[in-house]
């Protein structure tokens, strides 16, 4: 394959800025604020669409993209797979990253915090939420697992769809969210001559936020 050089590639950045006066002493409130402005204001197609790094079994890093759910003072919450890569690691060690970039807003949100399952009732209701479609889908996928082959996945699909006709879909116990309690957020503002903002908060004792301003 011929190389391709991407040293042109540059954006200048000079949409908002981002002052430690103008920020909340509560980060979650932040987080609030930008998110509704990215989806409002600046229009993300996918705004809680998020990285999830976790730290696997084999020892790496590994980071992939999910959909932010809900989002409380308490913390982020997201569906998936208990059984799937990501729903082991997390299980043998909770510390995750969760990460947006929202690049029509020149931002980039970089949150540290502990994972853990949420009750199984609250699960329990947000799967009934779904569409049957993606019910179906849940059950139908083992994920992360290795298969055959495509038709293996609809042709399983297929057989639930048959079997369950009529019938409500119950949440399968190996699906359902994770709740990740932050312990660090840091907001990134691009800025103009790559002196970009940030502000980084940290969970103190497990009560207090304290707010430094980092150098780009
Ligand atoms: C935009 C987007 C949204 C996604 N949302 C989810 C999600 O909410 N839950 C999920 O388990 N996987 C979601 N995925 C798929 C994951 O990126 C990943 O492929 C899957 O969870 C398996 O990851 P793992 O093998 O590392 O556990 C999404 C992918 C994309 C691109």
């Amino acid at each position: 394959m011929e190389e391709q050089d991407l040293s042109s590639y540059r954006k200048v950045y000079e949409k908002r800025e981002l002052l430690t006066e103008d920020t909340p002493e509560n980060p979650l409130e932040l987080f609030r604020s930008w998110f509704l402005e990215v989806d409002q204001h600046f229009l993300e197609d996918e705004t809680n669409a998020m990285t999830v790094s976790t730290i696997g079994l084999d020892g790496f890093p590994k980071s992939r993209v999910v959909l932010l759910k809900r989002y409380t003072y308490e913390g982020f919450i997201f569906y998936t797979n208990y059984e799937s890569e990501k729903g082991k690691a997390i299980l043998a060690n909770p510390n995750v990253c969760l990460s947006f970039f929202w690049p029509k807003a020149e931002r980039q949100i970089i949150i540290k915090g502990k994972a853990e399952k949420i009750p199984e009732n609250m699960s329990d209701g947000y799967f009934e939420s779904r569409p049957r479609g993606s019910q179906l889908g849940a059950i139908v996928s083992q994920q992360s697992e290795v298969i055959e082959s495509r038709d293996v996945l609809d042709l399983n699909l297929k057989a639930l769809e048959e079997s369950f006709t009529g019938k409500e879909i119950p949440r399968p116990e190996y699906w359902g969210g994770f709740i990740v309690r932050p312990v660090e957020l840091e907001f990134w503002q691009g800025r103009p001559n790559r002196l970009h903002d940030r502000i980084r908060y940290k969970l103190e004792d497990n009560y207090d936020w304290t707010k430094e301003r980092l150098s780009p």
